[in-house]
């Protein structure tokens, strides 16, 4: 799931209090339809529980991430199974996969080409593509409360923060054609997800997540970002005691054309 150098990931953390962020993964491993004997690459593995449940349909499988500390505990947790550290937009495999796997990963690179070009390369002819990561639309509640948060502060950061590419069906389907790639499936939708720990939910997301934003504002204005965002977000949000993001799913699925 990790980024290639926009964070330092602490794996426990997202481990403890952001397993949706696999666990709703988890049907994307039925779309990629994994069977016994194939080899496959999960790319942007995280801590490797994706690629453990691929693993367990019979697959020969190898996790990838840009992110020591998330590979580190991958291999803590699934020590039998073959993880690496790697970046998404410069990597290569010895031999071809049957497939490419990717889930919440993709939208933390900008370069969608670079990442196209490797997968491409990394596939065997007539091999598969199956990803799922945040599509135009993407959390854009918590987006608008962070620049509107900022502004109140009166925060004008030399760079934009915003890290994440959240590309439209359209646009990204182009950039796979233009690799060669058959898309066979795409899709958009909208995912609204509860948050664990109540009333804390939204700032922890906030600190996993959009810590670029937080670290743009001097540390003692940093409660009251976090405050502004929370009280813009909370009537549509907050309820019953629970924060949700307004997460928008990108889904596709494209094959390496053999002809
Ligand atoms: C996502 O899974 O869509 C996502 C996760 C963290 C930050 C932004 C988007």
């Amino acid at each position: 799931m990790s980024d290639a150098g926009v964070a330092t990931w602490n794996p426990e953390l997202y481990d403890a209090r952001h397993s949706f962020v696999w666990q709703r993964g988890a049907d994307l491993i039925d779309l990629l339809n994994p069977q016994a004997g194939e080899r496959i690459l999960d790319l942007g593995c995280g801590t490797g529980h994706l690629t453990a449940q691929i693993a367990a349909r019979g697959a020969e499988v190898m996790g990838i991430d840009s992110s020591t500390e998330m590979i580190e505990e991958a291999r803590k947790h699934y020590p039998t199974l073959e993880f690496r550290v790697a970046d998404a937009r410069d990597f290569s495999l010895g031999q071809p996969v049957d497939a490419v796997f990717s889930n919440a990963a993709l939208h933390w690179i900008q370069q969608a080409e670079r990442v196209a070009s490797c997968v491409w390369k990394a596939l065997r002819l007539g091999g598969r593509f199956v990803a799922e990561f945040g599509g135009k639309g993407n959390v854009q509640r918590l987006v608008n409360a962070f620049y509107r948060s900022l502004e109140a502060l009166n925060v004008n950061p030399e760079k934009d923060p915003n890290p994440w590419y959240f590309p439209s069906v359209g646009e990204y389907s182009s950039i796979l054609e233009r690799q060669g790639f058959d898309v066979t499936f795409a899709v958009l939708f909208d995912r609204l997800t509860p948050l664990e720990e109540g009333e804390d939910g939204m700032r922890n997301w906030i600190r996993m997540f959009a810590g670029v934003f937080l670290a743009a504002v001097p540390a003692k204005g940093q409660g009251r970002f976090l405050e502004g965002v929370e009280s813009m977000l909370r009537p549509d949000l907050f309820h019953d005691g629970t924060w949700h993001v307004d997460y928008r799913r990108l889904r596709v699925v494209a094959r390496k054309a053999s002809v």
